[in-house]
């Protein structure tokens, strides 16, 4: 009910009367009341004068459930949203509630994580008020092997999404880091729980340094945040809901081929790399190579020194530009 009359009083300009909201939300007067109180109580600035009812006139920087919803404009990602002010790790408590049938669309937020995951085993950290951290659960009719491709998916969504609410540039450094002048913005880890060869869910976790200004000493050098590139705060919970649209549209479109062929025009305009020379590092060797953009299947052409083409598959290489991160 909070999300339903936040967006009432998002898309009025003007006065609500409480009547209306009544009347259009089948709730009583006092039900009404009781939440504009609560959302006061979160930091909400709501006008409220007799005679003219309710208007909106800021909203602070949350990331709860109600103010998620109140901005999404989605079919299906996002109907519900489990919000944590502080957890562990949002993948952990989206494959929990994944094993216990949570909905496919279903996406989990929080403020804080005490135990955020990054790819590799490194750690990923979102200080309280600061990160957007959120976690998709999705239950697609894929085969297993092509469940990979969602990271590049989602690189792609959230790149999109950043440009779209906030005017931000990202690059994408292949395979999903999303990057802002060189620095590093954007994390995703995708975890799959899988049966032979069919596909019980997979969890999307996307990490967004969003209001951070100062980061852990060992990545302070590589990392941004939306905030610094914007030089000013930014609405977290706008950006999550314009990420999480922007995934919707382009996961349909994953998969009605299962693969990324409908949108790798896109995926490599954004692609940092391209036409440049990379070191791509695998357990066995490092060599110098031309990156030429992905294939349908996400994997990074490259041409190696002897123009020989190649395609490399993201875990097992790590890609860096010859002068440092990207
Ligand atoms: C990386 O190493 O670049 C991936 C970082 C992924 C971080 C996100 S934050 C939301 C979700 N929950 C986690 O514990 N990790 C992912």
């Amino acid at each position: 009910m909070k999300d339903k009359i936040l967006r009432l009083l998002r898309n009025r300009e003007e006065f609500v009367s409480g009547q209306a909201i009544c009347s259009e939300l089948g709730v009583s007067r006092t039900a009404v009341w009781k939440t504009m109180n609560q959302l006061k109580e979160e930091g909400y600035e709501i006008k409220s004068v007799n005679n003219r009812g309710y208007k909106l006139v800021e909203s602070p920087d949350l990331v709860t459930a109600a103010e998620v919803k109140s901005l999404l404009n989605a079919k299906w990602i996002g109907e519900e949203v489990v919000y944590f002010d502080t957890t562990n790790s949002t993948n952990t408590q989206a494959k929990r509630l994944a094993e216990e049938g949570a909905a496919n669309g279903t996406v989990v937020v929080a403020d804080c994580q005490e135990g955020g995951k990054g790819r590799r085993g490194k750690s990923w950290c979102t200080p309280k008020g600061e990160g957007i951290s959120f976690s998709i659960i999705l239950r697609p009719n894929i085969l297993a092997v092509n469940a990979s491709m969602l990271t590049l998916v989602a690189g792609l969504a959230v790149a999109k999404a950043v440009k779209e609410v906030l005017d931000v540039d990202c690059k994408i450094k292949w395979p999903n880091d999303i990057v802002s002048r060189g620095k590093k913005l954007t994390g995703i880890l995708t975890e799959l729980s899988t049966e032979v060869d069919y596909v019980n869910y997979v969890v999307v976790g996307i990490g967004i340094n969003g209001n951070n200004l100062e980061f852990p000493e060992e990545i302070a050098s590589i990392a941004t945040s939306l905030a610094v590139e914007k030089r000013e705060r930014i609405h977290r919970a706008d950006v999550i809901a314009a990420c999480l649209e922007s995934f919707e549209v382009l996961y349909e479109r994953f998969l009605e081929t299962e693969d990324l062929s409908g949108m790798i025009e896109e995926y490599n305009e954004l692609l940092i790399n391209r036409e440049k020379e990379v070191r791509v590092i695998s357990s066995k060797e490092e060599i110098i190579a031309t990156a030429k953009g992905i294939n349908e299947r996400g994997e990074l052409i490259i041409l190696d020194q002897n123009q020989k083409e190649q395609m490399i598959c993201s875990g097992e290489v790590s890609v860096r530009g010859l002068y440092g991160y990207t």
